[in-house]
């Protein structure tokens, strides 16, 4: 079983990352990815990848950052993506829901990061993790528009949320699909219309990947506590209920096509 999408590299981890790491690894997690969100986190995903074998890094800006970047952040981007074990460009994309903590960033200047980080991603042959939250038209529209700088595969949509036709588009262009533990939720989230379930059901086997998006998003029984990337299995099993396969099927599935989007 792989998390292909958590943030042990965040503060909520700080004290504790090698006990969580070292839980996940005995309860069956045997990869795990980190992601960043702006230039500090991707320097720490890759941190916790060079200590430990079996973790990897993603690295990337994060629409939510998209106004606050760093002087040459695309040139920290690139040193940053050549060191070992960075297997994609992300977490990038666009989101256009209004958080507590964080407004709508201006929709142009997200777009134009996405885009930069999808020339880098072409540059050094790595595929992208989508972050889109409200946001799948137009990142669809960008994909397309683009459609010469995406690679085979291109990458994953990473905890999808939106409609089936956002995930139709997603999967006739060849990307991967990333559940977390907000499937085991009942009702829509605010401003979704389609249930996470019936995305579950009509994404095909051989293209959906776990995840956690630890510490957010724990799948019940622990939802509002934080989440851990050993809590993948419990996602896995929600997954595999809904498509009505054993878990070790699932598991089998799920860790192949990671290994193969991300060349683990
Ligand atoms: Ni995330």
């Amino acid at each position: 079983m792989i998390d292909v999408h958590c943030h042990l590299n965040f503060h909520s981890f700080e004290k504790d990352y090698d006990e969580v790491i070292k839980d996940a690894f005995e309860a069956g997690v045997t990869k795990i990815i980190n992601v960043g969100t702006k230039i500090d986190s991707s320097e720490k995903a890759v941190e916790l990848a060079q200590k430990y074998p079996n973790l990897y890094a993603i690295i990337g800006v994060h629409p939510h950052h998209a106004d606050k970047l760093e002087n040459n952040w695309i040139q920290k981007l690139q040193s940053l993506a050549k060191k070992p074990k960075v297997v994609a460009i992300g977490e990038i994309g666009m989101d256009y829901y209004s958080y507590k903590s964080n407004n709508i960033v201006d929709p142009k200047l997200q777009k134009e990061v996405f885009i930069k980080q999808i020339e880098l991603a072409h540059k050094l042959k790595l595929p992208l993790q989508i972050h889109n939250r409200q946001a799948g038209k137009d990142i669809i529209d960008i994909l397309i528009n683009h459609k010469s700088l995406i690679l085979n595969p291109p990458g994953m949509f990473h905890c999808f949320a939106g409609s089936i036709e956002i995930l139709k588009s997603a999967l006739q262009m060849g990307f991967y699909i990333g559940f977390d533990g907000n499937i085991t939720y009942s009702g829509l989230a605010p401003g979704e219309e389609t249930d996470l379930k019936d995305l579950v059901k009509y994404t095909p086997l051989d293209r959906i990947v776990t995840e956690t998006d630890s510490p957010y998003l724990s799948p019940l029984p622990y939802r509002g506590s934080r989440n851990v990337p050993s809590y993948v299995i419990i996602t896995a099993k929600f997954i595999a209920e809904i498509k009505g396969i054993t878990f070790q099927d699932l598991e089998a599935k799920t860790t192949k096509n990671a290994i193969k989007l991300f060349a683990l």
